[in-house]
């Protein structure tokens, strides 16, 4: 059995279900796609949109999707999902008939210990090889299949088959100029949850430093064009700056469009923190973002929009205070 003539797909959130749509697409239209989420209507509704690009099974568990597949990818929310997909005795991989071959690919962002466990308890239950490959690149990069790929494991050799199976899939959903070969099993995890510490607590460093240079009496994109070009610039600064109307393609200018959602910023911080704890380095800027992010998260001014409405948060501002001003 070829690898892409049957794919097993766990998830059909929001990132799932773009992602999932890209592989049926790329599949041979011979081929076949099993489909199973906890939310049946959302995998039938994923069924209905692309089932016209080849064959698509909405099926009831991990399990049965497996039991058809060599390769199963997955993207659930956090590590208890992941665990009772793979783990869960009666519905999950592992109950499916066993396949020293098997390859799973888990695309979910969750803590890495959760993911080695899980990866260990496959791999002695006989049930295949478990690989940690979450992305990045959001739902744009999704539906485009031009995600990124931080993979939990080395890089592809003809001396390693699985290296080249794992290079395929990913392949259907990503650029190969975007993926990043981890070297071992949790690392690809570790490299996410890294970054996103970092693009979570300097959002909110962006954010306290336009408020306090714009309240200081400097015109917003004064300010901006000035850090752009000094040492303070970053990607976050670029892309997702946080006042309104700076720039016009970011969230901000958007009424804060999610991008990231804010009670998304408390799950990737919480990550970073949680991991900093455990490997005793003290994650002293994220415990303090994570504070702030869990009060703005609850503000209604940033509830479901982008992480970069705790600009609001920290000013008091609305973004009709913007509007009014730009009309003026
Ligand atoms: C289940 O999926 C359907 C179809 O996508 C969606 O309308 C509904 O809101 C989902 N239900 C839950 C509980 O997420």
């Amino acid at each position: 059995m070829e690898d892409q003539d049957h794919i097993a797909f766990i998830g059909v959130g929001v990132m799932g279900y773009a992602i999932a749509g890209n592989i049926r697409k790329k599949m041979s239209r011979k081929a076949h796609l099993y489909v199973n989420d906890v939310n049946r209507s959302a995998a039938e509704r994923f069924a209905q949109e692309f089932g016209s690009h080849g064959s698509i099974h909405v099926v009831d568990s991990a399990k049965e999707a497996a039991s058809h597949a060599k390769v199963v990818i997955s993207i659930v929310p956090g590590a208890d999902d992941v665990c009772e997909v793979f783990l869960d005795p009666a519905t999950g991989v592992i109950a499916a008939p066993k396949d020293a071959d098997r390859l799973m690919l888990d695309c979910s962002t969750i803590d890495c210990r959760s993911s080695r466990t899980v990866g260990e308890k496959l791999k002695d239950a006989g049930s295949g090889t478990f690989v940690d490959a979450p992305v990045s690149g959001g739902l744009p990069g999704a539906q485009a299949g031009t995600l990124s790929f931080l993979v939990g494991h080395t890089a592809p050799s003809d001396s390693d088959p699985m290296s080249r199976r794992i290079e395929a899939v990913i392949s259907m959903m990503g650029s190969p100029d975007k993926f990043f070969w981890c070297n071992s099993p949790g690392a690809g995890l570790a490299v996410k949850i890294a970054n996103n510490y970092i693009s979570c607590t300097t959002l909110l460093t962006i954010a306290e430093a336009m408020a306090i240079g714009v309240r200081s009496g400097v015109d917003p994109s004064l300010l901006y064009n000035c850090i752009k070009s000094s040492t303070g610039q970053s990607w976050m600064c670029d892309n997702v700056q946080p006042v309104p109307y700076v720039l016009p393609h970011v969230p901000s200018s958007n009424d804060y469009k999610p991008g990231f959602k804010s009670q998304m910023m408390i799950k990737d911080i919480s990550l970073g923190v949680e991991a900093g704890r455990e490997v005793r380095i003290e994650p002293k800027t994220g415990e303090t973002a994570l504070k702030v992010f869990e009060q703005a998260a609850r503000d209604p001014r940033c509830i479901d929009r982008d992480g970069s409405s705790v600009y609001l948060w920290l000013t008091g501002d609305t973004t009709e205070d913007y509007a009014k001003k730009r009309e003026h």
